[in-house]
């Protein structure tokens, strides 16, 4: 019998480069368009199917992480919290989780990563199927430089991945979401301190590439993907998000809409989220679902 996989959502740091935009407010709180940027990570974990989701937040900050989603039973989900004293790396979201991975596999996505397309739903969840080794996702970037870079020789196979290569090798940027076996604890901690002092995922990648291991998917162009680190792609990522919304008559993200289709939540709890936020479009729009108004929420 697999073990149910595990989310993480890694949503710490000082988000410095928005200042003074997160001076006070930890940089996955900052509204997206109509909610909360950690909404976006939060759904994609959802959507793979997976209920047992931790987040970890710098310590200051999990007092209001814990009062906008509280336990997740409001989306079908339980959520737990973990700190990160200090941005460390990603890769330390997986040693800070151990215990709340328990021996399972999990998934590590960023805080500040949006992800939109077609048939994500179905990418996700064939994804989590997968038990053994890692999977990641490339997506074709203008600039390469900002991001972990994959390789590929002429056949596709992948050669080499890179942190912020000065010269890259190819466009392809590797994007917030990770995949990984039980064995993601382990290489975590046999990681060393990269130059710029983090524990890199790029490392903890490489281990699994090194072993051939790592599946890297890529999502073609029918995908959208948002790093909103810089001010100009967090208010492009809003833009974006308003515009998909306005067009289709429907809610990105709506995480108890999510979980009413997940079949994790009634339509009682449903319509209990729907009046708590009924003067915004969300609540309205939550409403809607419940009364079977938007056909196929969920594609
Ligand atoms: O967005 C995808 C990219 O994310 C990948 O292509 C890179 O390989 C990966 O290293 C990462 O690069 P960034 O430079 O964008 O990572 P950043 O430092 O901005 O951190 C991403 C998010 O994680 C951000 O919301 C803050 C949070 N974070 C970051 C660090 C370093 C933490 O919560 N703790 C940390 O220790």
């Amino acid at each position: 019998m697999p073990s149910k996989r595990k989310g993480i959502v890694l949503a710490g740091g000082y988000g410095t480069r928005l200042y003074p935009l997160t001076v006070a407010i930890n940089k996955q709180l900052l509204p997206v368009y109509d909610k909360p940027m950690i909404y976006y990570p939060i759904s994609v974990l959802m959507l793979a199917g997976i209920r047992e989701i931790l987040i970890i937040a710098l310590p200051g900050d999990i007092p209001k992480y814990k009062n906008l989603l509280g336990d997740g039973s409001q989306y079908g989900i339980n959520i737990s919290y973990a700190e990160q004293k200090y941005p460390n790396g990603l890769a330390e979201a997986l040693i800070i989780g151990e215990d709340f991975i328990a021996g399972d596999s999990v998934a590590l996505v960023l805080g500040d990563n949006i992800f939109y397309g077609n048939d994500l739903q179905n990418i996700l969840k064939s994804t989590n199927q997968k038990q053994e080794g890692a999977t990641v996702f490339g997506y074709y970037v203008e600039k390469p430089q900002r991001f972990g870079v994959v390789e590929f020789d002429e056949k596709g196979k992948v050669l080499s991945i890179t942190e912020k290569p000065k010269n890259p090798k190819s466009n392809y940027a590797i994007i917030g979401l990770y995949f990984y076996d039980n064995k993601a604890v382990e290489y975590a901690k046999s990681l060393n301190f990269s130059n710029r002092g983090e524990l890199e995922i790029t490392d903890l990648n490489k281990k699994y590439l090194d072993k051939g291991e790592l599946d890297v998917k890529l999502l073609g162009r029918g995908f959208s993907w948002f790093d909103t680190g810089t001010i100009d792609a967090l208010s492009d990522a809003s833009e974006f998000i308003r515009i998909i919304q306005k067009r289709q008559s429907m809610i990105i993200s709506a995480l108890e809409e999510i979980g009413y289709n997940n079949n994790w939540i009634t339509k009682e709890e449903l319509l209990k989220a729907a009046k708590k936020y009924i003067k915004t479009p969300y609540g309205k729009y939550l409403e809607k679902v419940a009364h079977g108004d938007i056909i196929n929420s969920q594609f």
